[in-house]
């Protein structure tokens, strides 16, 4: 219902065509994009890029590459030491899984890391992507470490030496002053309280690592001597996540009036929070569809103390060569740099050398994974059930079920390749069953996707589903509410393009680019597709990937069904994506 309540507020919000949510004129036949506010220190932030380097090939709202992106980084640079002030970049993480550009090599991420590494980071820091397997985590240590060197801050999170010895991955913190203004920082980064890491590395819990005798010590070494505490994290932003905000708690004992921004991740969504008068945190996004921006307003020295509004400033710049330009009054003849363009070589050359060109099919339209209900024709689960599914090997009737965790991304229009496999549908989960009358059958999705069941178990849904807010439920939609929430004046509402219309602790002018709103609507935990021919309750097989057999063994308990201690047979190594891909090959979707 907070979807609800929420819908109906941006319909308000935007009722005036002509008029931007900042209260400035915005003429019609400008690009619809909002001015960035500048500051004595300004900050590009990226965060779970996933090796979407290559931009956004078949999606133009997102379509700069990560040469565009050093070139942009470059011109903002410039512009700010202009103006004498400074830019900091910051990366907040997760920079493999998710883009055949990381994933189609072993180890993942040894062709997309060398590119991302040629951004100039001021500030990055490590997500728990770079942890599952000992193999990335030591590329990790080797490629990005060594190359940006006490620049890597992690606080919380160690590498294990040959010798046995735990060692920072980077430097603990860093202390330095910025080029321009001079101000002097201090800078942290911490990673959420990750479990699953690889043996050859550690995470403290936050909590734990800020009572350690050396974050005492390096606090108090600094008393009196910052003029800003930058902390870098794979952690969320939002109130309802604590980590950050027990960290601020304990940094206020030391720092009771130092500015202080915190630069999250892992949920994938954009955020902006307010901490205090004097802390903010950004969070920007996922996949290389945000550039995050943050401005701040130094000034101690003013009559009145500067409201957090009138101090700190912040934009969620969408991933495109029209945002690049326009924040950078540059033109295609004037925008690249000699390193963007070298990055952008290196991209073509790399995913020529993959084969990630390489192209299966054609898909005519888009399906989404949560802009629309699992059940709407453009549902990539109602295409997966209906078209995709009875195509798995075996034979009889059946039902298969799936967990909605196990699409990626949306399917978009245009070519799919090798690479559009691993954006949406890449995990390698092999097929099992069990035989159980057709009346237990058919009722384990519905058991797996009560609401009490989808608040205990984490896993089954896509990551981004899980620290939404704002989703909506289809029972809402069902009653009038179109995927554009609201419409606006006939002209303006034409010309905009869907995509996010964010709301923070500052409202909702953040987004660059003026959009429509896309509804990211709640998806279940898992959905099933029907293969039967009768009515009949004869025994049929019920499928499903190994992995959710836990899950599938409670539903089947809940439901009264005794197995009598049958362990599931494999039923089929022909991983989804595969089958995707054969059904792209062979016919048009
Ligand atoms: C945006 O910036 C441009 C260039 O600096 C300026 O000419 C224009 O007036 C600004 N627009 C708004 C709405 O502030
Ligand atoms: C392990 O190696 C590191 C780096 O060479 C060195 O600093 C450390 O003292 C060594 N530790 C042990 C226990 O040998
Ligand atoms: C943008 O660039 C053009 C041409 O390069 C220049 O004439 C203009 O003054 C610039 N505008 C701003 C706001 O810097
Ligand atoms: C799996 O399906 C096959 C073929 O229908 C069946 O013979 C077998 O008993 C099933 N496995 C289990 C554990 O029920
Ligand atoms: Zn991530
Ligand atoms: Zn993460």
């Amino acid at each position: 219902m907070i979807g609800f309540a929420f819908v109906v507020s941006c319909f308000i919000l935007v009722t005036n065509a002509s008029i931007l949510t900042d209260g400035s004129l915005l003429p019609l036949d400008q690009p619809l994009i909002r001015n960035l506010t500048w500051k004595d220190v300004n900050f590009l932030h990226t965060t779970d890029t996933h090796g979407w380097y290559s931009g956004h090939l078949n999606q133009k709202q997102y379509s700069a590459n990560w040469g565009d992106f050093v070139s942009f980084a470059a011109h903002m640079r410039q512009i700010a030491h202009g103006q004498g002030q400074d830019l900091l970049l910051v990366d907040s993480g997760d920079r493999h899984d998710g883009n055949g550009l990381s994933d189609i090599t072993t180890p993942n991420g040894l062709k997309s890391t060398p590119i991302f590494i040629k951004q100039s980071y001021d500030i990055l820091t490590i997500g728990n992507h770079e942890l599952y397997l000992l193999e990335n985590s030591v590329m990790e240590y080797e490629t990005v470490v060594r190359h940006f060197q006490d620049k890597y801050v992690c606080s919380n999170v160690e590498f294990k030496l040959d010798n046995g010895t735990f060692v920072p991955f980077g430097s603990k913190y860093r202390y330095f002053e910025t080029p321009v203004q001079r101000k002097r920082v201090l800078a942290f980064g911490f990673l959420f309280d990750f479990k699953r890491f690889n043996s050859g590395t550690k995470v403290t819990p936050i909590a734990e690592e800020m009572a350690k005798k050396w974050f005492a010590e390096t606090l108090r070494r600094y008393q009196g001597l910052v003029d800003l505490i930058i902390i870098a994290g794979h952690t969320p932003i939002a109130h309802d996540w604590p980590e950050f905000y027990a960290l601020h708690g304990h940094l206020r004992r030391y720092y009771p009036d130092t500015i202080i921004q915190y630069f999250g991740g892992h949920s994938h969504i954009r955020d902006f929070t307010v901490f205090d008068d004097k802390a903010t945190g950004i969070q920007s996004g996922r996949y290389c569809e945000t550039v995050g921006w943050v401005s701040i307003d130094m000034e101690e020295q003013k009559q009145q103390e500067l409201s957090v509004k009138e101090r700190f400033s912040r934009s969620y710049i969408d991933f495109n060569l029209d945002s690049f330009h326009k924040h950078t009054n540059t033109s295609a003849s004037t925008f690249d740099t000699p390193s963007g363009k070298q990055v952008t070589e290196l991209i073509v050359k790399t995913r020529k050398e993959l084969k990630l060109n390489k192209l299966i099919g054609t898909v005519n339209t888009n399906y989404y994974v949560d802009y629309v209900p699992e059940d709407h024709p453009k549902s990539i689960f109602n295409l997966l059930c209906n078209k995709v599914l009875p195509t798995l090997p075996g034979s009889g009737e059946r039902l298969i079920v799936i967990n909605t965790g196990s699409i990626r991304y949306d399917l978009y229009k245009g070519p799919y390749t090798v690479d559009s496999m691993y954006i949406v549908c890449p995990f390698e989960n092999r097929w099992v069953n069990l035989t159980v009358p057709k009346s237990v059958a058919s009722k384990v999705a519905q058991k797996l996707n009560d609401a009490s069941y989808i608040a205990t178990t984490s896993r089954l849904k896509p990551p981004q589903q899980y620290l939404n807010k704002f989703l909506v439920s289809k029972s809402v939609s069902d009653h009038g509410f179109s995927q554009t929430p609201f419409s606006l004046g006939d002209n303006l509402g034409q010309r905009l393009s869907k995509g996010y219309v964010t709301h923070d602790d500052f409202g909702s002018g953040g987004d660059d680019t003026l959009h429509r709103a896309v509804v990211n609507f709640k998806v279940p935990n898992v959905v099933q597709s029907v293969q039967f021919e009768d009515e009949v309750d004869s025994n049929v097989d019920l499928v499903f990937y190994e992995f959710i057999t836990p899950n599938i063994l409670w539903a089947l308990k809940e439901l009264d069904y005794k197995l009598d201690n049958v362990v599931p047979d494999v039923y089929s190594n022909i991983y989804l994506g595969a089958l995707l891909n054969e059904k792209i090959k062979h016919s048009s979707l």
